[in-house]
């Protein structure tokens, strides 16, 4: 560990000449493109990235993409669900510093302090937000407090300090039960099926405004379908401390003995097996198409605002995803048939198009992956982080 905060101070020291240099015009021009002057080759930036949520699950992942691709993170969580031992695990994994701190998005003084702490960001990665359906109907409040008025006092300070890119964690939740499949990005938008899915539209209408009106930055909102799996090497995961309520993490804990059995809601859906399909998206396409989404609006003029889908394009049914864990297992995993849960959608899967012609961002990882290091994780978490 102190070695590894001996690189972190020396690569602050790079990153400070790094930061004298940008400011000038001429080797702005060299970073980004074919150095015409000298005809050397571009030199990649290295970026100063704030990744609010990054003890998180989506966020600890696409901190580790970020790193390995030379960057550079400073971490923001407050904890609510997550711990700060991920950030070992980021740093173990990708074998470089990742700076963090304990903040609270709704707390001002605490951002304000981090912002000043770090005059010169390149990004921002804006993970943190609470992401439970059910907890948002019984505390819809609270999910507009922390998610939307955190994302406005997030971008109180991109403005202050002139942070050119934002990328926000947005979600499929937006489309609700979509009439056409695959949901493109311009399929329209149905009502939110939950205060959570609204402050998922709110985040993304105020940036899409914010980003029109304040001028000087561009923001991507990337709509997520379902992130599941780990950390190839099953040494990161997700690792909640709120109650996990998502498929795979409930496949992993009846797996491991921890449940008697894997609930399954409805088996009359009009679906090829009668159980709802869903686009399971593997951890670490998702952490990479963060990192892509940076580099492209680094290519745009400021004021540039555009949405895309991630997900795989392959619709999974419940009980082939079960299957598909089965394969991986070599047992059966026990289950009950349970009746339909209100609120859940019928099928949802992604045309990713856009992000793969604008992005040059294919998902890489299959099914099978998925499961095989979700398990890997299952066996591994409760030493690994606690
Ligand atoms: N996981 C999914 O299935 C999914 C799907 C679509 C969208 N998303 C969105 O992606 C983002 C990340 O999701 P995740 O699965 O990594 O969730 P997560 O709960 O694992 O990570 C979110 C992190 O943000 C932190 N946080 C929450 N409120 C905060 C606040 N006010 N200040 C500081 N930190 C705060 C939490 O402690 C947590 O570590 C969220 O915005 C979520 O809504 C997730």
């Amino acid at each position: 560990m102190s070695f590894l905060r001996f690189l972190h101070s020396l690569r602050f020291r790079i990153s400070a000449v790094y930061d004298l240099f940008r400011s000038q015009q001429s080797f702005k021009t060299c970073c980004h493109g074919f150095c015409k002057t000298s005809g050397t080759l571009p030199i990649k930036p290295i970026l100063k990235v704030l990744v609010t949520g990054a003890s998180g699950y989506i966020g600890s992942h696409t901190a580790i993409d970020l790193l390995q691709h030379g960057h550079e993170v400073i971490g923001l969580d407050n904890y609510v669900n997550s711990s700060p031992r991920v950030f070992d695990r980021i740093e173990k994994i990708s074998g470089k510093p990742c700076l963090s701190y304990q903040a609270d998005l709704r707390d001002k003084d605490s951002l304000g302090r981090i912002f000043d702490a770090h005059p010169r960001l390149d990004a921002i990665m804006h993970f943190a937000a609470l992401k439970s359906v059910d907890e948002s109907v019984v505390h819809p409040d609270l999910y507009y407090e922390n998610n939307v008025s955190g994302l406005i006092n997030l971008i109180h300070f991109q403005k202050k300090h002139r942070v050119p890119r934002l990328i926000f964690s947005s979600s499929c939740t937006v489309y609700g039960n979509a009439d056409q499949l695959p949901v493109t990005e311009s399929t329209p938008w149905k009502q939110a099926e939950s205060p959570y899915g609204l402050t998922k539209q709110l985040g993304e209408m105020i940036l899409q405004d914010f980003t029109r009106h304040a001028g000087s930055m561009s923001c991507v909102s990337l709509r997520y379908f379902n992130p599941a799996g780990a950390h190839p090497g099953g040494h990161l995961g997700e690792a909640a401390t709120k109650e996990v309520r998502n498929l795979i993490p409930l496949i992993m804990e009846t797996g491991a003995g921890k449940r008697p059995f894997l609930s399954i809601y409805g088996n009359d859906y009009p679906t090829r097996d009668g159980t709802n399909v869903r686009d399971f998206i593997h951890i670490m396409d998702l952490a990479r198409a963060h990192t892509l989404a940076m580099d492209y609006l680094g290519n745009l003029p400021a004021g540039t605002y555009e949405v895309f889908n991630l997900g795989t394009g392959r619709g999974v049914t419940i009980l082939e995803a079960i299957e598909a864990f089965n394969r991986v297992r070599g047992e059966k995993l026990p289950v009950k048939w349970a009746g339909r849960r209100p609120g859940d959608v019928v099928a949802i899967y992604a045309d990713y198009q856009k992000a793969k012609n604008l992005l040059g961002w294919q998902p890489a990882y299959t099914m099978e992956d998925i499961m095989a290091h979700a398990w890997a994780w299952e066996k591994n978490k409760s030493e690994l982080i606690s």
